[in-house]
Parts: C-alpha cells; structure tokens; sequence
C-alpha cells in the first residue's frame, strides 16, 4: 500500500482518535491538553486520501534532567482494519526521524497494556510500574533514547 505521511491540524485526527481511542465518548474527548500548542506535532497517514492512522507529539519533560528535550507521543491510532500491516510504525518512525532532526533526545508515551508490544518492537522500554489512567485503563511509561 502507498502510504503518505505528512503533518495535519489537531482536529484533523478526530476521526481516528475518536474510532480507536475514544469509542463511545463524545468527540470533545478527542481534544488534548496541549493539542495547539505551537511545538506540537500531529501526523496523519493516507492512502488514496483517506486518513488511516494518527500520532500526535508534544513537549512534555521526562524527568527532572530539564536540559533533556523530550517529546511525549499522544494519541497513536491506526484505524482497525488497517492494523498490522505496518502503518503504525512507519507513522512513529516518521516522527522520530523530524524531532531528531529537531535535537529532541527522548520520545516516550504512556503505553496501553495492548499496545506495549508495539512499542516494545520499536526499541521503547518500559519505565515503572503499571499505573491507572481514569476512563482509559491500565497503562506503563515506555521511552526511548532518539539517537
Ligand atoms: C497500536 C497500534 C497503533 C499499532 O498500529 P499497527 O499499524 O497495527 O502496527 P504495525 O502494523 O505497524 O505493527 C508493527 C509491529 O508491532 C507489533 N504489534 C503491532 N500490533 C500488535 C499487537 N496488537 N499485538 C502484538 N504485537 C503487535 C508487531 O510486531 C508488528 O509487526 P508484525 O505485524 O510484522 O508482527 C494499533 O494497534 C492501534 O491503533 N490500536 C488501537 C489504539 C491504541 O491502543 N493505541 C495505542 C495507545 S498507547
């Protein structure tokens, strides 16, 4: 499959958040803190124009080391039935690739336990213990040095 990737708006993602992250939950749902703020990145695959899959990246400190420049994935979707063909993980390393070029030394995310694997393969590790996100579920922060 021909696979675009380029950047798009926040609400530009809607659709996919919504359908894999937010089933069942009104759209406003959709909207995250940090979502417009001018370092903030959302990308969008497409195949013959349609929207396949989403990731959003936004500043967020990592640790307590301020001098770390760390960006937090958010929002990683790839609608359901274009899962495991490889549209995820070309959209993270997309992603990857830019804020490397921007200095950015480490991505992480809060990982969903089914989406742990995932990461896992992209060369993330988890950090801690498993913890509760409320109306999202169980969840491990997983990170990964961009070198
Ligand atoms: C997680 C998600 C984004 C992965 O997207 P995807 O396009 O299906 O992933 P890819 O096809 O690029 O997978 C790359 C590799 O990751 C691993 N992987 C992906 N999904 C997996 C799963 N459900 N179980 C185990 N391994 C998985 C596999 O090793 C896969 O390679 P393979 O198919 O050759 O074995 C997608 O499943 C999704 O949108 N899930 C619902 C929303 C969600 O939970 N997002 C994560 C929030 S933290």
């Amino acid at each position: 499959m021909n696979i675009v990737i380029q950047r798009i708006s926040a609400a530009e993602t809607y659709p996919v958040r919504h359908a894999e992250l937010r089933k069942g939950r009104p759209l406003s749902s959709c909207a995250f803190e940090g979502d417009e703020q001018q370092s903030s990145i959302h990308l969008g695959a497409y195949a013959k124009d349609k929207l396949m899959g989403v990731a959003s990246f936004m500043k967020a400190p990592f640790s307590e080391q301020a001098e770390v420049t760390a960006m937090q994935l958010r929002g990683m979707a790839v609608l359901t039935r274009f899962h495991r063909q490889g549209i995820g993980a070309q959209i993270l390393d997309f992603g990857e690739q830019m804020l490397k070029e921007q200095q950015v030394s480490i991505l992480w995310m809060n990982a969903r336990i089914l989406a742990l694997d995932f990461y896992k393969n992209l060369g993330y590790s988890i950090l801690g213990n498993e913890f509760h996100i409320p109306e999202v579920g169980a969840h491990f922060k997983m990170w990964k040095h961009l070198s």
